[in-house]
């Protein structure tokens, strides 16, 4: 059945950003942050400590972690993927950290530099440490429906391969759909998939991108089977530079919106979010892609 809570995992910070063809100023990010807490969500990823040449968009990551109100009871966690980027992360004093695995090899490649089995020597170490000091490590899995280069992925191997990440001690488990091509049908059977191998739906948080307009109903399906953690970023921004065709996540306030009309707690105030949202698609130039946001400020 459905959840009588959702946490909102926003993303708009980190998975929002770090596609934009301009860097966004240290300033509007921590602003941008600011806003969102203020909102009322109490889950703000905010960046990453991959390497600039890859993300340069993200490439000021200890300087915002630094700016960052770290009193106000928000998690602020970041995207680490290897022993550098814990080192970074450990020096900028983060306490919340996220690896990104790929279900796919070529994604393992583009987004890694690795291999689909290779990528688990790299993350190993990440998360011991990270464990070993008290950090919770969440674990993203990306392409966890269909790959752009490979086309759909085996439910099988979406499986296998989170399972991996499980027992590797991440605490959660983020199934991506990084190109927005899940359906809620394959949804389902990817949720029924873990649960038969023994994964807790408590374990399991979603992730859409919304690029053939599925996200809100796929997250629809994931909250029938129990799930209650969801990803999605203010105003639909995003995008994965190393995944052709992938646009935003779903916008935070379509899901709002729905979690409302479904009488589940969410925390978060949606006025002051669109408020937001607009105020972001001001500093980037662009009307946000969110219905609810347009439907709200118009
Ligand atoms: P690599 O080039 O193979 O790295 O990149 P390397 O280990 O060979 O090291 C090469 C040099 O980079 C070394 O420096 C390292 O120190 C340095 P040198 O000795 O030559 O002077 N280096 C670093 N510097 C700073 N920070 C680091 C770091 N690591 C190495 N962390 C690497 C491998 C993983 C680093 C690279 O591929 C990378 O940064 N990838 C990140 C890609 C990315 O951020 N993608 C977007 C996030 S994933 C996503 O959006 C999907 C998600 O939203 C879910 C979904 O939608 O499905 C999460
Ligand atoms: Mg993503």
């Amino acid at each position: 059945g459905l959840p009588a809570e959702v946490t909102i995992w926003e993303v708009g910070a980190r998975d929002g950003l770090q596609n934009e063809k301009e860097t966004v100023p240290l300033e509007v990010k921590l602003e941008f942050l600011r806003r969102m807490a203020d909102a009322g969500l109490a889950v703000l990823e905010a960046t990453s400590f991959v390497h600039p040449k890859w993300v340069p968009q993200l490439a000021d990551a200890a300087e915002l972690i630094d700016g960052l109100d770290q009193a106000s009871g928000v998690r602020y966690p970041v995207l680490v993927p290897n022993q550098r980027g814990l080192d970074r992360a450990l020096d900028a004093k983060v306490r919340d950290i996220a690896i990104f695995a790929a279900a796919s090899e070529t994604f393992a490649q583009r987004n890694l530099n690795s291999g689909l089995d290779e990528q688990f020597a790299m993350f190993e170490p990440v998360v011991g440490r990270a464990v070993g000091e008290g950090i919770a490590v969440r674990g993203y899995l990306s392409m966890c429906f269909g790959d752009p280069w490979e086309g759909p992925v085996p439910v099988e191997q979406v499986v296998a391969t989170g399972k991996r990440l499980l027992e590797m001690g991440c605490h959660q488990l983020s199934l991506g759909d990084t190109i927005g091509v899940a359906t809620p049908g394959h949804v389902e059977a990817l949720l029924r998939a873990f649960v038969a191998a023994g994964v807790g739906v408590d374990e399991i948080a979603v992730h859409f991108h919304d690029t053939y307009g599925q996200a809100l109903a796929n997250t629809a399906t994931a909250l029938r089977h129990g799930v209650s953690t969801v990803d999605s970023s203010a105003g639909g921004l995003g995008g994965c530079p190393y995944a052709k065709s992938a646009t935003g996540n779903l916008a935070t306030e379509d899901l709002i919106w729905m979690l409302d009309g479904l009488g589940i707690q969410h925390g978060v105030d949606l006025g002051k979010l669109v408020d937001t949202s607009v105020w972001m698609a001001e500093q980037l130039g662009r009307p946000s892609p969110s219905r609810v946001v347009k439907a709200l400020s118009s």
